[in-house]
């Protein structure tokens, strides 16, 4: 079954879209936050962008990992804290994040 995400990541997407030409393998996003049963990720993977997600919750991780393989998605998902990106500089043409600022619980 093909999956609904959350109302902004349509948004975001629409955004992209108006102002860049996607092409896949040019256009490379990083979710922030990016764990979770239906990670935002699948929906910017499934109109060709190359995708990474860190989140800095394993379980979260471990969500977004089996949707992506249920959907045969290769999200490329690994713990991270978007406060460190642990990326070089320039690696990304979008950072994207959703519902990922406003937790005040700690998680390890
Ligand atoms: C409410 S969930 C939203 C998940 C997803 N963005 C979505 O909209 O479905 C918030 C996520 O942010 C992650 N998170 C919170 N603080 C973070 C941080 N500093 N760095 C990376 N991920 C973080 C949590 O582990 C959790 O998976």
């Amino acid at each position: 079954m093909r999956p609904i995400y959350r109302s902004p990541a349509y948004h975001f997407l629409s955004c992209l879209q108006r102002n860049h030409e996607i092409h896949a393998e040019k256009n490379i996003i990083l979710d922030c936050g990016a764990g979770g049963v239906v990670p935002p990720l699948g929906l910017f993977y499934e109109h060709g962008f190359k995708t990474f997600g860190i989140d800095i919750c394993d379980d979260q991780i471990a969500l977004a990992r089996k949707f992506g393989k249920e959907q045969n998605m290769q999200l490329n998902l690994q713990k991270g804290d978007m406060r460190a990106i642990p990326f070089p500089d320039i690696s990304f043409d979008f950072v994207f994040e959703m519902y990922s600022m406003v937790q005040k619980k700690i998680f390890k």
